[in-house]
């Protein structure tokens, strides 16, 4: 498991009863992404100590900042242990970033850089993804999905109700956790699909276009405040940043971004999030951030604030006229 993920596998490490101590993180790279090298050899470990894997996680968009991880070389590995006789199930967390996957095909795939291409279209490999629908898909919540390639998979978690009269097994309902539930969710997602489609020239290039607004804001922001110190990479949409001056101490700019964090959230006008990496799981990508404008990176943890653009509206020129320069003064008003 990459030391990106999700908080909620600790959830589910518990829910299981395996414990937390159940996980072997996978170091990041200076990307922030899984290392597949570490993978291999966190695989060879737990074949030298006799150790069995239940799954190896990777994550298409994290809930940081939106790094995609490369699952194509992921899979690329796991094949190759798989003819060696070692079958591993590779379970893709694309609960932020699974939508994404609707840009494929079409004009609006070529808005990605060709590794996350990649990784995307490997998600079909694999043998089970996480999409949450409420989440890039649109939908209010609540509509997280767990699909799986081979129905058959799905028997594992089978449980029958004999007051319940079904002739069809494996029908949806036996499968889950939760009994009773509404289906608004799913029929939502239904009813996305059916309106806007989810075509690559449709509701994939309102995709593209969330990524290109990211970017779009990336520069125009670091154009009109020196003190941005961009978080690199920019997979998709979610765009973090420090504010450093050059050759500045992390504990330093810590302390300037999480100020500018705390007054943000009282601003009317903008909705601005922050998160806090920690050297434990992204060391690298916190020396890596600090050494490209000669900072110290002398505590454990990094600062940063986090823009998140779902809203198909900033891909217009109006709209990103008014709303830019209005930004960086509101930014620059809490910086002071
Ligand atoms: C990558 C990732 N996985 C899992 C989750 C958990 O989703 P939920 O809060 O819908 O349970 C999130 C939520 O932000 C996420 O970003």
């Amino acid at each position: 498991m990459p030391g990106n993920k999700h908080f909620s596998w600790l959830k589910a490490a518990n829910v299981f009863g395996l414990g937390e101590e159940a996980f072997w993180p996978v170091s990041l790279d200076a990307m922030g992404r899984l290392d597949p090298d570490a993978l291999g050899h966190a695989i060879e470990r737990a074949r030298s100590v006799g150790r069995p894997v239940l799954a190896v996680i990777t994550v298409a968009g994290t809930t940081e900042a939106g790094e995609i991880d490369p699952v194509d070389t992921v899979c690329d590995h796991l094949d190759r242990l798989r003819a060696a006789g070692i079958d591993v199930w590779h379970h893709v967390d694309a609960a932020w970033g699974g939508f994404l996957c609707s840009m494929l095909g079409g004009e609006a795939e070529t808005v990605l850089e060709s590794r996350s291409l990649k990784a995307l279209r490997a998600i079909r490999r694999v043998n089970s993804v996480t999409l949450d629908p409420h989440k890039l898909g649109y939908v209010p919540y609540a509509c997280g999905a767990f699909l799986v390639r081979d129905h058959e998979n799905y028997a594992n978690s089978l449980f029958a109700a004999p007051y319940i009269d079904r002739a069809l097994a494996n029908d949806r309902w036996m499968m889950t956790l939760e009994g009773s539930r509404s289906g608004a969710g799913a029929s939502a997602v239904w009813l996305t699909g059916q309106t806007l489609s989810f075509r690559s020239d449709r509701f994939g290039a309102m995709m593209a276009g969330t990524i290109e607004s990211c970017r779009f804001f990336a520069r125009a922001l670091q154009d009109g405040e020196p003190l941005v110190r961009p978080l690199i990479p920019t997979d998709s949409n979610i765009f973090c940043f420090s504010l450093a001056k050059p050759g500045e101490a992390l504990s330093v700019s810590n302390e300037r971004t999480a100020s500018v964090f705390r007054t943000f959230t009282a601003d009317p006008e903008f909705s601005v999030s922050h998160t806090v990496l920690s050297r434990e799981n992204y060391g690298e990508l916190i020396n890596a951030h600090v050494a490209r404008y000669g900072g110290e990176a002398d505590t454990d943890s990094m600062v940063l604030l986090r823009c998140v653009f779902m809203n198909p509206f900033w891909r217009e020129e109006s709209i990103r006229a008014a709303l830019m320069p209005r930004f960086i003064e509101r930014m620059q008003a809490h910086m002071n």
